[in-house]
């Protein structure tokens, strides 16, 4: 089951759980829709045949939501029937925060289940890197790329926002990556003053573009994120707009040509990239292994090179925001 945003990857793991379950003598059921399609039994049987040309595809065959079980009427206790209704042994849940949260809830009701961490978003502690994180990373650093020369040419200022809600880990490595000049993360609620006379002072030294790369969770100095308004199953408001924001503020106090770009859901969708196809079939055959071993309650996990495991519960703690070290790195090369 795959809940929570997609991203790259999803369906290579779910390929390796199919091959390494086939293995065992196990069969497969997918479970469409995230936890829909135990609140409403929504599910597809599986075997290695279906699945096994999946390994370069983007998004999930399985599809995903963002439903929480804890949001409606005896969620919980529908999902635990229904498992039991379906005779599932064991239930592999892929996702982020919210995905596993459940899960960690569930496993404590008695549920027999295992996490696989995923968002592009890499905000999950407890592994060094989500699947979904690096092939987000790759569209996003040829985005800004492209936004770079064409705002060079044309002697403009582009802000480039992209995804990142409570932790700026995409806006870092693309832009690192992109040798954006400036680089607004969520971890730091940054002053526009400081951001007007970075542009200024470039322009002044004969720098008359600048690439600016700024997280959608960016925070401006007592001042909350800028959003749309509607909020999810989980509490999560949708973000956007920060960058507009920015790019509105620069341009009532400069003269300067801005143009913004969005770069979101663009970013998320695709093939994964070659690390990602790795990883998730790393991910996939390990929670198999975790089942067999009967791990539950359990995550699977990269720690360096190799693959671990830690509980959901640990796992879903806290957030992993980006690091001091790596944060620095994204001011050393400001400029
Ligand atoms: O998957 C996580 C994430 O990419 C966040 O960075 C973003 O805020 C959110 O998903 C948007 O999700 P959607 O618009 O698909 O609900």
């Amino acid at each position: 089951m795959n809940g929570g945003g997609d991203c790259a990857g999803l369906n290579a793991v779910t390929r390796a759980v199919v091959k390494r379950a086939e293995e065992y003598e196990w069969e497969v059921i997918g479970i469409r829709h995230g936890w829909e399609g135990l609140l409403n039994i929504d599910t597809v049987a599986l075997t290695y045949k279906d699945v096994r040309d999946l390994i370069n595809t983007g998004g999930t065959v399985l599809k995903t939501s963002r439903t929480n079980p804890s949001k409606r009427p005896n969620g919980s206790e529908t999902v635990l029937e229904n498992v039991k209704r379906l005779e599932l042994d064991a239930v592999i849940a892929v996702g982020g925060d919210d995905t596993l949260s459940v899960a960690a809830m569930l496993y404590k009701k008695g549920l027999k289940i295992v996490g696989v961490p995923k968002t592009m978003d890499n905000d999950l502690s407890s592994t060094d890197f989500t699947f979904g994180f690096l092939s987000a990373v790759e569209e996003a650093t040829h985005e800004v790329d492209n936004l770079k020369t064409t705002a060079e040419s044309h002697d403009r200022i582009v802000i480039a926002e992209l995804f990142g809600r409570h932790a700026g880990w995409v806006a870092a490595y693309a832009g690192i990556a992109s040798g954006a000049n400036l680089i607004i993360l969520p971890e730091e609620p940054f002053d526009l003053d400081e951001v007007v006379s970075f542009v200024k002072k470039r322009y002044e030294m004969g720098e008359k573009s600048t690439t600016i790369v700024i997280s959608e969770g960016a925070t401006l100095k007592n001042l909350k994120t800028v959003d749309q308004g509607k909020v999810d199953e989980f509490g999560h408001v949708r973000l956007g707009g920060i960058g507009q924001y920015v790019a509105d503020e620069l341009e009532k106090r400069t003269k300067y040509d801005i143009r913004t770009a969005v770069l979101a859901h663009q970013i998320r969708g695709g093939q994964p990239t070659a690390f990602d196809r790795v990883l998730s079939t790393r991910f996939g055959l390990a929670a198999v292994d975790l089942i067999k071993e009967g791990k539950f309650g359990m995550m699977v996990s990269l720690r360096g090179t190799a693959i671990t495991s830690v509980s959901l519960e640990e796992s879903t703690a806290k957030r992993r925001t980006v690091d001091p070290q790596l944060l620095a790195v994204t001011k050393q090369v400001s400029y």
